[in-house]
């Protein structure tokens, strides 16, 4: 298949690519469905998994209900930690394998969903806990067979995790985000209802959605499958395989509907219209990102989000200084795309025009600014953070956020540029304010 890069590169390279997704049910209302496909995987005692806020919810009464019909015994867990830790990570394990449970269903957004990946893993596979974890923090190992049934339900518009084998967490002793990464882990079903997002507060939907919107960018711009290196067996190709054409295709429809629809969904609860666009945006990305992998934003966005000081947004429980996982990603964005336009001015000169720019006549070495000023653009019509500074950082936290990138090598390394030390000091400073 053809591509833009080097013979050289490649004679290199892999010469195939994976299409992996877990198997999704999008519409309004499918919440009610949770019973009978819990019966159909032959879960008869299951592990419903959810965080303190949402157990109160409709959401999770609805698939209660839907499971009890059903005959399918529920054990409830509603302490799931919103950024979950390694500590919480086991706490939710110790209560799966106390449960006794033979299938799982997570109800919320992305750390319950993680969570219960987490959860399912060690409760099926024991090991000390850093031995799944991405190397080198934690030992890397391939996680050994299947793991449970794992039902998701994702309750926000963003975090793509029904759709992706990865699960992320803060490893308390290193102050570091890190994360197991396996197809292994991916929900076996993902029940996406859009009208959870109906009464979501506009900062939260503004967040996911610009999550949303750096998988698809990410994914689409990411080193291309062709250019990595082949693995030593077909089984052990990675998720993040790179940018390739199955994931291009949900990548595109993903941007054209955050063009349409991000700021609409962002302005009012009452455009139900924007709102499920949205989420069946976040959907696409999340097949796009679990089948390209991300790269830069996301790699920085680990210590961003790792190392927060008093930022507290709203729309979020006060208490605890938080990044929200979009806003640590989006701060990154238009500093990364901005530096590598020059890699594919074509995709970037797309991709903005998706976003909404007016690409007419920009050269290829304007491609990435083209790209970059309409992210920023979109951020200031929608409130968001304006670069690490918005969020609580200033210049002489750098080298502390490069450090804490550092590590995070699956996403670096799907970059299309090298990204050592010293560009991740170039890309955090150019991060730093953007209006
Ligand atoms: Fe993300």
């Amino acid at each position: 298949m053809a591509c833009c890069h080097t013979e050289t590169e490649l004679e290199q390279g892999d010469t195939a690519f994976n299409v992996d997704a877990s198997t999704i049910t999008f519409g309004e209302g499918c919440l009610s469905e949770a019973g009978d496909i819990a019966r159909f995987l032959g879960i008869k005692r299951i592990g419903l998994m959810t965080d303190p806020v949402l157990a109160t919810t409709e959401h999770v009464a609805n698939v209660v209900a839907s499971l009890t019909a059903a005959g399918v015994d529920v054990a409830r867990y509603d302490d799931v930690r919103v950024e979950p830790t390694d500590e919480s990570f086991q706490a939710a394990t110790k209560f799966a394998i106390d449960a006794r449970v033979d299938g799982f269903i997570s109800v919320g957004g992305g750390s319950v969903i993680d969570t219960t990946k987490a959860a399912n893993l060690y409760s099926t596979h024991p090991a000390e806990f850093l031995t799944y974890v991405n190397a080198p923090i934690g030992g890397g190992v391939p996680v050994p067979g299947p793991i449970k049934p794992h039902i998701a339900c994702p309750t926000t518009s963003g975090t793509g995790s029904e759709c992706t084998g990865i699960a992320v967490f803060d490893l308390l002793e290193m102050k570091a985000k890190t994360g197991i990464a396996s197809k292994m882990i991916r929900p076996t079903r993902a029940l996406i209802d859009p009208t959870v997002t109906e009464t979501l507060p506009a900062n939260v939907v503004a967040a996911s959605a610009f999550d949303v919107l750096s998988h698809a960018l990410e994914s689409y711009t990411a080193r291309h499958f062709h250019v990595r290196p082949a693995p030593a067996s077909p089984s052990s190709r990675p998720s993040s395989q790179g940018a390739n054409p199955w994931s291009d295709l949900g990548c595109k429809e993903a941007l054209k509907l955050l063009g349409t629809y991000l700021v609409r969904a962002v302005d009012s609860a009452e455009d139900i219209e924007a709102r499920h666009q949205v989420m069946w945006a976040a959907t696409l990305a999340g097949i796009a990102f679990g089948n390209a992998g991300c790269h830069a934003p996301h790699g920085m966005s680990y210590s961003v989000a790792g190392m927060v000081k008093g930022f507290q947004p709203e729309g979020w429980p006060l208490g605890e200084p938080i990044v929200p996982h979009g806003m640590s990603v989006i701060v990154n964005s238009p500093s990364v795309f901005r530096m590598t336009g020059d890699l594919d001015p074509q995709r970037h000169r797309d991709a903005a025009r998706w976003l909404g720019a007016d690409v007419t006549d920009v050269p290829d070495d304007q491609s990435g600014a083209v790209l970059s000023d309409q992210i920023i653009d979109l951020m200031k019509q929608t409130s968001m953070p304006n670069g690490l500074e918005g969020v609580g950082y200033s210049a002489s936290d750098i080298p502390d956020l490069v450090d804490g990138s550092l590590p995070q090598r699956r996403l670096l390394d799907n970059a299309p540029i090298v990204i050592d030390r010293e560009k991740l000091t170039e890309l955090y400073e150019a991060a730093l304010r953007y209006w």
